[in-house]
């Protein structure tokens, strides 16, 4: 699964940009990189992950002069000004919502481009997504040209066992390649939207008690749990975007408001982490089907998740 020490040449061109960009966010207020070599259109990935399958997505619609941004991290250093040919945004669905840092990004966040295009993951079922982002991004002041949906591994452990997900031919790569040829020509295009998938949204939110606003924003200590299998490694310290883990005398700790993104729960190599009891909750009452199966996507290693979302 882990592909650290085999990195492609192509791979590794887009690492060197993400660095190179890294320093560049960290010493300019604005970011910009708008060609100047004749007509070759500069884009930029905006992504936000958990397990690795939307670093992957930009990773792959991405070419040499692509520069992929994390989140987690122009929201930490508060570089919020991006310029460029193209900005591409992707982030995986959180009960069809946007994870609410990527909902608070694009409220403050000033984007300069010719064309945006947005790339939603989900791993069973999608309902009105698409429409939902357009609502937010629109009232944000940031109209997107094409908006489109990519089926993955399903990460949601209450429902899913990994084991079996990671063996679902989800057709991906062809999906990934009728989307980056739609972006190649710069396609002016929403997915479409059932009323029958409408309805399914408002059903899972009167079910859920979800608030619209925020969706899965969360309580990491109300959630998760520690068993004493923990070696102390510090892997869930690095991968949460919101830094709720720490390390302490008596093993780890974690406090805060969480994305529920799962990057703790799932890259912890010793599967010590575990989701509190919550009999009452419409979503965990159950648990989750199969505690020894964990996921992190087969192309991303756990440094790349550390490097996307480490918030020290
Ligand atoms: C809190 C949470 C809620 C999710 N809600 C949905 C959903 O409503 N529909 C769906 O098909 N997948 C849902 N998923 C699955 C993810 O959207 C999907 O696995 C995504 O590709 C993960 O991306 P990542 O690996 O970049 O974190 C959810 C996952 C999590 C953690
Ligand atoms: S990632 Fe797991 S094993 Fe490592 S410190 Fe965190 S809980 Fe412990
Ligand atoms: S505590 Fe876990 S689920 Fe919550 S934001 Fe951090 S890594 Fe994500």
């Amino acid at each position: 699964m882990n592909t650290d020490n085999k990195i492609s040449r192509r791979d590794a061109l887009k690492r060197m940009g993400t660095a190179v960009i890294s320093s560049v966010v960290a010493s300019s207020g604005l970011l910009s990189l708008v060609s100047c070599e004749g007509k070759r259109k500069k884009r930029i990935i905006l992504y936000f992950t958990g397990t690795g399958n939307c670093l992957y997505v930009a990773r792959q619609l991405a070419n040499e002069s692509t520069e992929l941004l994390s989140i987690p991290q122009l929201m930490k250093l508060k570089k919020l000004e991006i310029e460029a040919d193209e900005i591409g945004l992707v982030y995986p669905i959180y009960g069809h919502m946007p994870p609410y840092m990527v909902r608070l990004f694009i409220q403050q966040a000033k984007l300069k481009a010719g064309y945006k295009f947005a790339i939603l993951t989900y791993g069973a079922r999608k309902c009105d997504a698409v429409e939902i982002w357009d609502g937010i991004s629109r009232k944000a002041g940031h109209a997107f040209d094409y908006i489109n949906t990519l089926i993955m591994v399903d990460n949601w452990l209450p429902n899913f066992d990994m084991n079996e997900q990671i063996l679902m031919d989800k057709h991906i790569p062809e999906n990934l390649q009728r989307i980056s040829a739609d972006l190649a020509e710069q396609k002016h295009w929403h997915e479409p939207v059932t009323e029958e998938e409408r309805r399914m949204h408002q059903g899972f939110m009167a079910y859920t008690g979800l608030n619209p606003e925020t969706g899965f924003l969360m309580r990491s200590e109300k959630y998760f749990t520690v068993t004493d299998t923990c070696i102390g490694c510090g892997a869930c310290v690095s991968v949460c975007p919101r830094g709720n883990y720490k390390l302490i005398s008596q093993g780890v700790k974690m406090r805060g408001d969480c994305e529920f993104c799962f990057a703790c729960i799932q890259n912890c190599p010793q599967k010590s982490i575990r989701f509190a009891k919550n009999e009452s909750d419409p979503l965990l009452g159950r648990g989750e089907v199969n505690p020894n199966a964990r996921y992190r996507n087969e192309h991303i290693s756990l440094m790349d998740i550390k490097r996307a979302n480490n918030q020290f």
